[in-house]
């Protein structure tokens, strides 16, 4: 990452606190935290941690799970649901073969007024026991990114998932699963009217930008949902499997905030 454009941003020194830009050039003074003890440093020797990859699930594997191919019509009434009754409706939702092994739906957290909204996946095993997104080791990462770029979980960001409820084994969802679930996204984005929308991952990449592209090709511009700009960057949980393009990620977000700045037309 250029530092001159991290300089201006005046997050050069929380962006080398996470690892996520190049060293400083002085050592630091002894006793210090470095980047390395708060967060794995981004470089090309880096380890990487052992975090399971999500497996896409074969096309018949899935059919057989599915007992009724799911609707992608939008629920009654979707439209005009307050938060009260969206959470309600998300928390009994029958609507795909999801429904089946969860503990429990989990319905997204933080600020209900945006202005930034983060969209993940799915819910993990983590996030399954506990009802809230990106609590794991995944969710570690994403609050780290979100502290490095002066956002917090709650305050000005709200976090939402492409399905509500955990894929067993943690797969990736199939499509008709986030089809099933669009219309609870759709109703949630509406409700807090973001001024930004981040998409982690090639599943909320796909789902929110529509096109079957690679990650890497939808990265670095911006693209519009319903009339909201949209940056894709990567999944906290591959990068924890990847370290080295934890420095991407903190150039998308970056893109990100100068997007949400930039003037709307
Ligand atoms: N991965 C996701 O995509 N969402 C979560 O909530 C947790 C892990």
């Amino acid at each position: 990452m250029d530092d001159r454009i991290l300089r201006e941003l005046e997050l050069l020194p929380v962006a080398r606190l996470y690892g996520l830009s190049s060293p400083p050039a002085r050592p630091q003074a002894p006793g210090v935290a470095t980047a390395e003890a708060v967060a794995p440093a981004a470089s090309a020797t880096s380890r990487s941690v052992e975090i399971p990859r999500r497996v896409a699930p074969p096309a018949a594997e899935a059919a057989r799970r599915a007992p009724a191919p799911p609707t992608a019509a939008p629920p009654d009434g979707v439209d005009t649901m307050d938060w009260d009754a969206l959470r309600a409706a998300v928390r009994d939702c029958r609507r795909c073969a999801l429904c089946e092994q969860r503990k429990q739906a989990v319905f997204g957290v933080g600020s209900e007024s945006g202005p930034w909204l983060f969209v993940g996946e799915g819910p993990g095993a983590d996030e399954d026991a506990l009802g809230e997104p990106f609590v794991g080791q995944a969710g570690k990462l994403l609050d780290s990114m979100l502290a490095a770029a002066k956002l917090a979980r709650g305050r000005e960001v709200y976090i939402a998932n492409v399905v509500k409820c955990r894929p067993p084994g943690n797969r990736v969802p199939a499509p008709e699963e986030a089809a099933a679930c669009a219309a609870w996204l759709d109703r949630q984005i509406d409700l807090i009217g973001p001024r930004i929308i981040v998409a982690l991952g090639k599943t909320a990449a796909v789902r929110l930008t529509g096109a079957e592209s690679s990650l890497a090709s939808l990265r670095g511009r911006a693209h519009a949902y319903r009339g909201i700009p949209l940056v894709v960057t990567y999944h906290p949980a591959y990068l924890l499997r990847n370290l080295p393009d934890k420095a991407k990620a903190w150039e998308d977000l970056l893109f990100a905030r100068r997007t949400f700045g930039a003037p709307t037309a």
